[in-house]
């Protein structure tokens, strides 16, 4: 029996917005898939517990998204099981952080093949099985920093930046089989990865920011869950700003 309920695989789900964007499609009767790859299970299995509560049908797996080999056995698990998937969230990502003159080659090509890479390997491991359900929605997690860029994040603005392109370019070859490819660019959210910023650094950001606050991972779910809705079937190739007004 083909599976009814919506497939829906996230990357990075343990924790932050991967784990609101779980929770948003939580709400609808979906089953929900994601990866992560945290040292432990702690964050994941918390995940899997709030999803639980909600009475999702949800299941986790360690997997590094920036395996090529990886991704596509993991994919066509996925496949064999579910038979498709219908939505796909690109949202795994790290910051290796330090200016240009201290970065080394190590710290580039994990943070590109990390964010940027990964979203190449999950996008192919899905397409096949999108084309032939002629239809599908990707969405993909950018950032305000691959837009304006970003002292001391060269690597991560550049992968961010890289996403953008690859999301415009695959929206259009996958628009006549009625898959849309988008993008969402947060701002400043409250998660883990900003946690570690230095306190001067965040109150700068703060000062910049129109509505005066730092945002909330629930808020860049509900763009992600938008962009998957009927409500954006004729929208492609585009980007959502979730940003409190930081950049208009
Ligand atoms: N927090 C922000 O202010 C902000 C702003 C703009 C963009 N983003 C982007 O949003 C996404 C989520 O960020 P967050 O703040 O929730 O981060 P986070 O650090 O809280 O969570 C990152 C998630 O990615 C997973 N991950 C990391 N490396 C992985 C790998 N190799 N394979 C599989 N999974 C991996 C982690 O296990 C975790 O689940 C990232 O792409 C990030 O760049 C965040």
């Amino acid at each position: 029996m083909p599976e009814s309920k919506r497939i829906v695989v996230v990357t990075g789900g343990s924790r932050g917005i991967g784990r609101a964007v779980c929770l948003r499609f939580a709400r609808d009767d979906a089953r929900i898939i994601f990866v992560h790859y945290d040292p432990d299970d702690l964050k994941a299995n918390e995940t899997l517990e709030l999803l639980d509560k909600m009475g999702a049908e949800a299941q986790a797996e360690k997997l590094d998204v920036s395996s090529f080999e990886a991704v596509e056995e993991f994919f066509r698990e996925v496949v064999r099981e579910f038979g498709r998937v219908d939505v796909l969230v690109n949202n795994a990502g790290i910051t290796r952080d330090t200016l240009l003159m201290r970065m080394s080659a190590e710290q580039w090509d994990e943070v590109l093949t990390v964010n940027l890479r990964s979203v190449f390997n999950c996008t192919k491991a899905v397409m096949r099985s999108m084309i032939k359900e002629r239809g599908g929605r990707i969405i993909n997690i950018s950032s305000l920093v691959g837009q304006i860029g970003n002292s001391g994040q060269a690597n991560y603005a550049a992968s961010k930046a890289g996403i953008l392109g690859f999301t415009k370019s695959v929206a259009k070859e996958l628009a006549t089989r009625d898959i849309t490819v988008n993008a969402v660019a947060p701002g400043f959210i409250d998660t883990e990865m900003t946690e570690k910023l230095p306190a001067k650094a965040k109150e700068a950001f703060l000062a910049q920011i129109p509505m005066g606050r730092i945002g909330r991972p629930d808020e860049v779910a509900e763009a992600v869950y938008w962009l998957a809705s009927e409500g954006a079937t004729y929208i492609t190739g585009q980007v959502i700003h979730v940003n409190g007004g930081l950049y208009m």
